[in-house]
Order: structure tokens, then sequence, then C-alpha cells
């Protein structure tokens, strides 16, 4: 059995929010290590058994398998018979990124197929949530129904995936209620790595359910085939809660299974079976090995990164297609995952928003953060680009390689501090010519027996296998730039309900300290008074956390305030002494 698994293995958390034992020291790690650590976590995702435990279902637990097999059957009747009919993929934060990046890639493919495109995405926020963290929405239930509404206007049959890692978020819980509610058109699929024993009961405001009760509302219709809930353990995540890394991951592997095999048994006949999805499984599990058979060349490039971040320079991901979408969503995450700068770690993707291809359309007036084009990388990046800089090209050898060359001879103009992941897949191109265009390129060779030359699962696999490398980079560089204390992020955002209740857990977890004591030092720090006032302490935690959002290091602040029982005055000069979170904690933990 797994440690996590066992029953007294922090038995107050669900699995999405326990810490991993395997990374448990991470933040004491060199690049190699960390990269190690980081493949045995995300093998987890492909673990065959729960090894006796019957709390948890694997990825490839039978039940978990039959339901994948029942769910694209339903894909399959709706790509048959596509008028009047919808798919639509939702989520928040990186689960959102995950449905608009499937949805988009495959209403294209129906499109260049002359097909009706029917699918669409849902996240909470809207577009202006693929690029930047905004997590108020997260909380908002009627919000997330009434999107879906819309979505659904005109439509007779609605397949709705709600995706929720911890089966915790209200907007995904009012949308999977609003289903409920209109089964005669919608059949809800519920996305998440919980048991639902352990979906979140904490009630929602002005809402007579909880996530829970969703779930296990939702566990009852599954007995007939009303709604199908999809929740394999796949392990707590490396940086304990951070769902952008294994449960991106897991989903976009459990999606991509589910919507392959609807396709390939409405286009082309394709029977779906048991062992066909168990195949199909098994084959994203061979991207993970083949991918992580590069540790060394990817702790090289976490280490680069690493240098860069250390030196106040900056890392560049430039990528092409779906990969350049990756490279700008792993990018984005950095700013609400470790409190990094928006310049620090960047992403840009060839043509733009039109590759983006997002509901909203150019979102590029609404500032920096939406500025994502090479040719605005050109113009504004490149001129001032030095060997403090890290950049990394995202292609794969089916790209204008042209293209890539002619990008790559400009950059090196101004760094010699240039990498790429490119990803070969038939051998068709010069790699010998390519290669000398950077200091290092990660090749990963693509054996045709896995994709079998088909276009669409070779892109997916191309995408998860540069996810995988690109969380490794950004986590690993801000673990070496000691943003990490073990394998938690303390200076987390308190911006919604969740991340409140994981700033708590963090506080008590380190200080040894009460519920009740932590939350009045975390509140203390969040308004910048010693002294609540009563108002202050019954206010709901929706308005703590906009206060929150205008604050900067607020857990870190109660952290040190806890520890040394000091006022807030003292522990912010405390705090600015250090900059690695590690020697802040035990500085502070010295004070006792
Ligand atoms: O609240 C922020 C966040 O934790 C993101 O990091 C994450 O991608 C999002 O919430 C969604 O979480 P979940 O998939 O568990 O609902």
């Amino acid at each position: 059995m797994q440690h996590w698994q066992q029953p007294s293995y922090e038995p107050y958390l669900p699995v999405t929010e326990k810490s991993n034992p395997i990374t448990r020291d991470i933040d004491r790690a060199n690049p190699e290590e960390i990269v190690q650590m980081l493949q045995k976590c995300d093998a987890e995702i492909f673990e065959r058994t729960s090894h006796g435990n019957p709390m948890y279902q694997t990825l490839c637990s039978s039940s978990v398998v039959q339901t994948i097999v029942e769910v694209s059957k339903r894909v399959e009747v709706i790509l048959k018979d596509p008028e009047d009919s919808l798919i639509v993929l939702s989520g928040c934060g990186t689960s959102g990124r995950i449905a608009f990046l499937l949805a988009t890639s495959l209403n294209r493919w129906l499109a260049s197929h002359h097909q009706k495109q029917i699918y669409s995405y849902i996240i909470a926020g809207g577009d202006k949530a693929l690029l930047t963290s905004q997590e108020s929405p997260e909380d908002d239930p009627f919000l997330g129904a009434l999107t879906l509404d819309k979505a659904c206007v005109g439509k007779k049959h609605v397949l709705f995936i709600g995706i929720s890692c911890g089966l915790s978020a209200p907007f995904v819980a009012g949308q999977l209620d609003f289903c409920l509610r209109n089964l005669k058109i919608i059949t809800p699929v519920l996305i998440g790595f919980n048991p639902v024993d352990m979906a979140r009961t904490e009630p929602i405001q002005n809402c007579s359910f909880h996530f829970k009760e969703i779930a296990e509302r939702m566990n009852e219709l599954q007995k007939q085939k009303k709604a199908y809930v999809l929740n394999p353990a796949v392990g707590p995540e490396a940086i304990s809660g951070s769902s952008r890394m294994k449960g991106g991951s897991a989903t976009k592997v459990i999606l991509e299974t589910i919507l392959l095999a609807g396709h390939e048994a409405a286009c082309n006949n394709k029977a779906i079976t048991f062992n066909g999805i168990l195949h199909s499984l098994n084959k994203f599990e061979k991207v993970h090995q083949i991918t992580y058979s590069h540790t060394k060349e990817l702790a090289a490039l976490v280490e680069k990164a690493a240098v860069s971040l250390r030196r106040k320079g900056h890392v560049y991901y430039l990528g092409w297609q779906t990969l350049g979408i990756i490279g700008i969503i792993d990018a984005s995450e950095c700013i609400p995952t470790f409190g990094a700068g928006f310049e620090d770690i960047r992403g840009f993707v060839s043509n733009g928003f039109s590759e983006m291809n997002n509901k909203e359309g150019d979102l590029s007036s609404l500032g920096p953060h939406f500025i994502i084009d090479h040719k605005d990388f050109v113009h504004t990046i490149l001129p001032n680009l030095s060997d403090n800089d890290t950049v990394i090209f995202l292609y794969s050898e089916n790209d204008d390689l042209n293209e890539v060359s002619a990008l790559a001879k400009s950059v090196r103009q101004h760094t010699s501090n240039l990498h790429a992941i490119a990803h070969e897949l038939t051998g068709l191109s010069d790699p010998d010519r390519m290669r000398s265009q950077f200091m290092a390129v990660l090749t990963i060779k693509w054996p045709s027996s896995l994709h079998k030359y088909n276009p669409v699962l070779m892109k997916q696999h191309c995408e998860l296998s540069t996810k995988w490398c690109l969380n490794a980079i950004s986590t690993g560089a801000h673990v070496l730039t000691g943003k990490v204390y073990m394998n938690y992020m303390i200076d987390l955002r308190v911006t919604n309900s969740k991340l409140y209740r994981r700033a708590i857990h963090i506080l008590k977890r380190f200080t040894g300290s009460t519920q009740a004591y932590c939350e009045t030092a975390l509140l203390r720090a969040i308004y910048g008074i010693e002294e609540l006032s009563d108002g202050m302490s019954s206010t709901n935690v929706t308005q703590h956390t906009l206060v929150a959002n205008e604050r900067g290091s607020v857990v870190p602040i109660a952290l040190v305030m806890l520890q040394s029982r000091g006022t807030i005055a003292e522990a912010k000069s405390y705090l600015d002494a250090y900059s690695v979170i590690r020697d802040a904690v035990a500085a502070c933990q010295r004070l006792l």
C-alpha cells in the first residue's frame, strides 16, 4: 500500500490536498533528484492496483475503465447525431484550461473533416482565466449554472463533463446541480481525483447543497446510466494541493481517452471496448516513460531555468501550435502557484490568438499578461534578451521547421542560452541541422507503434509530454530558488475558499496551533491589524478572500506571528530578511 493510502496518513485531508511522501524533501533536492521525484509522482497516475485498499480506485480499476467505456459511448452517440447536440467541458483554473485545449483542438479537427463542431468549453472567469488566475469565480455556483444554461440554449442532447480535481469547486457543483435538474436533456459526468467520501462538505454560500451531496447523487444515478462519476485516486500532488500538475495531466489522459474512443467509434466504426480503453490508457503510460527517460536533459533545463530566476533573468517558452499553448498555460500558472512575477516565466505561441482560437477572441488589448504572439516576443522582449535569460523552443517535426530555424537564428544573436524540446515522429526531418541551432535539444522520439500515424493521438501525446517537461522545469526552478518549504507552497495567494482552508491547514501543520488560533492569525495578516473586531471574525470567507487578494504574503506573515508570538510589523521585518521560505521558517522556529 502506498504510504498516503494508509488511513492514519493525514486523515483529515482528501487525497488531492495531502502532501506526497515522495516529495517530502524536494526543497533539499538537486535538479536531477527533483525530476526523479516528479517522475515517481506522475507514475502514480498509472498505478495498477490500490493494494487491496477498497477506499480507492485507480485509473486502471475495472470500475473506472467501465465508466470510461460508458461515457465514450455517449460521445459516439452525439457525434453520430450532432444536430442540436453539444459536448461541454468545464472547470476552474487548470481544469478549465484543459477543457479549453481539448474542446478547441477537437472542434478544429471536426471542422477540417467538414463535420459539425460540437464541443464547447467553460472556464470560471471566462477567457481571461486561460492566461491569468481568476480564482474568485470558482466559488460561485450560480455563475457556473448560468454559464452552462446559456451554452445549452436550443440543444436537445448535452453531454456535460465537469472537472474538479478536488471534487471541490462550487462553480462546478452549481453546474452539476443544474444538470441534475435537467436530466432529460443533459447527461452529467464528473471528473476528479478523490473518493466521493472525500468530496468537499463545506457549505456553499446561499446554496442548499455542497459538493459531496452532488457527487453522491450522481453516484446513485450512475446505476441508471443517467450520470457518471470518474474519480480514480492518482495520489497527492508533488507540491501539496497544486492540481495543475497531476490533476491536470490525469484529466487530459481521461478526457482524451474518452473523446478519441468516441470519435473512432463514430467515424471509423471501431467498437468501444474495455480492452480498447485499457490499451489507450497504457499508451499514455508509455508517454510518461518515454518523457521521463530524459531525466538528465530535463534536469539540465531545470538548472538553467533556476539560474535565470536567481539572476533575476527570465525563462521564455516559444512554442508552435498547441505546444505553444501548453507553454503559455504552464508559465501563467507560476504566478498564483509560486507568487512568481509575471515577467519571470512567459510563454508565446506562433500566430498568437488565432492559434488559441478561444471564444472571446484576441485579448491582447487587456494588458501585458495577454501578449502571447511570437511577433510580440520579437518586438518587445528580443531586443533586451541576454545570457541571463533561458529560452526554450517547443516544436514537433510537423511544424514549419524553416520558421523555427529563422526565429532560433534571431534569438541566438542575443543569447546562447537557447534550448529546445523537440518531438520527432517519423525521423523525416533533418535533426542535425535543427540541433545545431541550439545549445541543447531534448529530443523526444516517438515510436510509430505508439500512435500508428494517428495525427490526433500523436498530437495529444506530444502535448502531454511537453506538459510534463514544462511542469518539471517551472516547478523545479521555483523549488531551487527557495519558494517551497518541504513540499508545501507556503506563500500561497488566499483568493478563494479552498485556498483559505488550505492556508489554515498549512499554519496548523507547521505550528501545531489550534484551528481557531491559526484562523485568527491568518485574519490578522489579511486585515493588517492586531485586534480583530467582532465584525471581521464573523464576516464570510468570500469577504476575507477579497481583502486577501489585495495583500501579499499573508500566510508567511501569519506563520511567523504564530511562531514568534510577535506583531505583524515584526513578522514582516523578519520575512524581509529572508528570501528563502525554508530559511525564514527555520529561523522563526529557532525563536521559540
Ligand atoms: O483555486 C485555484 C485552483 O486551485 C487552481 O490551481 C486549480 O487549477 C483550480 O483551483 C481548480 O481546482 P479543481 O480542479 O480541484 O476544482
